[in-house]
């Protein structure tokens, strides 16, 4: 017989199959939740967008525009590009929806994929997803704090630790022209010690320099200028002004003059949450203030800042420090069930259960009462309830609670929900803690 070959999945991406998907939830639930909090709505975008809106946004002098989309050509002149990254959709979108005339400033997050062409490894991926959130119309250093408290919040919430959060300000384009040039002037002697993309950087894009991963060539930026020392008043007093928000705020930071961020777009405050625990591939959060975006993109001028998390390296991060994840939903009542009508019976249960708002299931599959009782404990199922003939005709059923083994006879008619509900109730209070202080909670409320 021929063998059909099996595809495997493309390289750099990622299943998240059911048993690992709760996973997922949890951070979701989490950043969802917390950005809430923090007043930030929802905003979903295209998968794919003009390829000129990232060449524009994200810059083309970038490692992202110049070697890592995925761009495919369309009919016409124009072609498309799969999102390398959230800001630049999102603000695309926002003009394009007129939101900045609703009032400022406006909050944005989104929970996305991203493509990028990487090389893949532990926490690099070719698709990869982002929470990230975008603030527009707050010019102040208060923004730039309050941004960063809404990421510290959600690494906290999940219970992550050792997390570092590095800051830094690259100046607006006016002093950071002087800087570059200082820059340059540092680096031009090494120029042929340089590795080759070094040396590209260094007529483009010199502060790039400074990010390179070659253990040579940060040994020659060990002593390079630092942007800090080139602010113009304002940028430094902005930045002066970050720090002290976050100190009110009690969040604590390292400032990292060689955090000076992958895109183009940013200006002042940068900033990076770094892990130790998942390899060279650390950073779970980066982001930054973009004032010139908004203009460069079409809209009136507004001062924009935002950050995104890579949720692939966050769910690393918490799996490689033992971070606890919400429970995954098991079954609460299987209908089990002998012949025909008794079968017939068990639908009409697991409909009521599930109208009930209970997740029920009964056999779908054809087994014997035995492999139905093995399908049961295999799912979990907290209870099962027998039927057969002998139950149809008196009316009463066995309730098994397949934790503790106990069993008790439940009505088949009419008290059957309530019967349930009642035993459930008491279950729940008994073994699950989160529920017994949930119904705590109203009781001292109501007193
Ligand atoms: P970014 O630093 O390019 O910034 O990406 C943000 C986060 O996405 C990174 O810190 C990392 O956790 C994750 N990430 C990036 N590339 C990969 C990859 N290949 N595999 C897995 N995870 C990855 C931005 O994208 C900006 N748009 C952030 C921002 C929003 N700035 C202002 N607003």
């Amino acid at each position: 017989m021929k063998m059909a070959m099996l595809i495997k999945r493309p390289n750099g991406t990622q299943d998240a199959v059911p048993g690992e998907v709760y996973k997922w939830h949890t951070v979701e639930n989490v950043v969802r939740d917390s950005a809430e909090q923090f007043g930030f709505k929802e905003i979903r975008i295209p998968t794919f967008e003009e390829t000129g809106l990232f060449v524009r946004s994200v810059g083309d002098t970038t490692d992202v525009v110049q070697k890592e989309m995925y761009t495919v050509s369309s009919t016409g002149d124009k072609t498309y590009t799969l999102r390398p990254e959230g800001t630049a959709g999102t603000i695309r979108a926002i003009i394009e929806n007129g939101i900045l005339n609703e009032g400022l400033p406006q909050k944005v997050f989104y929970l996305l994929s991203c493509f990028r062409h990487e090389k893949a490894q532990k926490g690099r991926l070719r698709e990869f997803h982002q929470f990230g959130c975008e603030m527009l119309g707050a010019a102040s250093p208060s923004a730039d704090a309050d941004t960063i408290a809404l990421a510290h919040s959600v690494l906290g919430r999940l219970g992550l630790k050792n997390i570092v959060l590095n800051i830094n300000s690259i100046g607006c384009p006016e002093c950071r022209a002087k800087y570059r040039e200082a820059l340059k002037a540092y680096f031009e002697p090494h120029r042929e010690e340089l590795c080759a993309t070094c040396q590209e950087r260094l007529d483009k894009n010199p502060l790039r320099l400074l990010d390179c991963k070659s253990a040579e060539d940060q040994a020659i930026a060990k002593d390079a200028p630092i942007m800090t020392d080139y602010l113009c008043e304002d940028c430094a007093a902005h930045f002066e002004g970050v720090k002290k928000n976050l100190g009110i705020m009690g969040i604590d930071y390292v400032v990292n003059p060689k955090i000076v961020r992958g895109l183009d777009y940013y200006t002042r405050t940068v900033f990076e949450f770094i892990s130790n625990d998942i390899g060279s591939q650390g950073t779970v959060c980066g982001g930054g203030r973009y004032d010139g975006l908004v203009e460069e993109l079409g809209g009136k001028p507004t001062p924009a800042l935002g950050f995104a998390m890579g949720l692939e390296r966050i769910l690393l991060t918490m799996e490689a420090q033992g971070c606890e994840f919400m429970e995954e939903k098991t079954c609460d009542l299987y209908v089990a069930s002998m012949g025909e009508a008794a079968a017939a019976k068990a639908v009409e249960i697991a409909a009521a259960m599930r109208d009930e708002g209970f997740y029920a299931e009964y056999d779908l599959v054809g087994r014997g009462l035995k492999a139905q009782m093995k399908y049961a404990d295999k799912i979990r199922a907290k209870y099962v309830i027998v039927i057969g003939d002998s139950e149809l005709e008196s009316g009463t059923a066995k309730l098994k609670n397949m934790a503790t083994g106990e069993q008790t006879d439940i009505s088949l008619g009419e008290g059957l929900l309530d019967d349930f509900g009642a035993q459930y109730y008491e279950m729940m209070l008994s073994t699950d803690d989160d529920f017994r202080s949930f119904v705590e909670s109203f009781a001292d409320d109501k007193q």
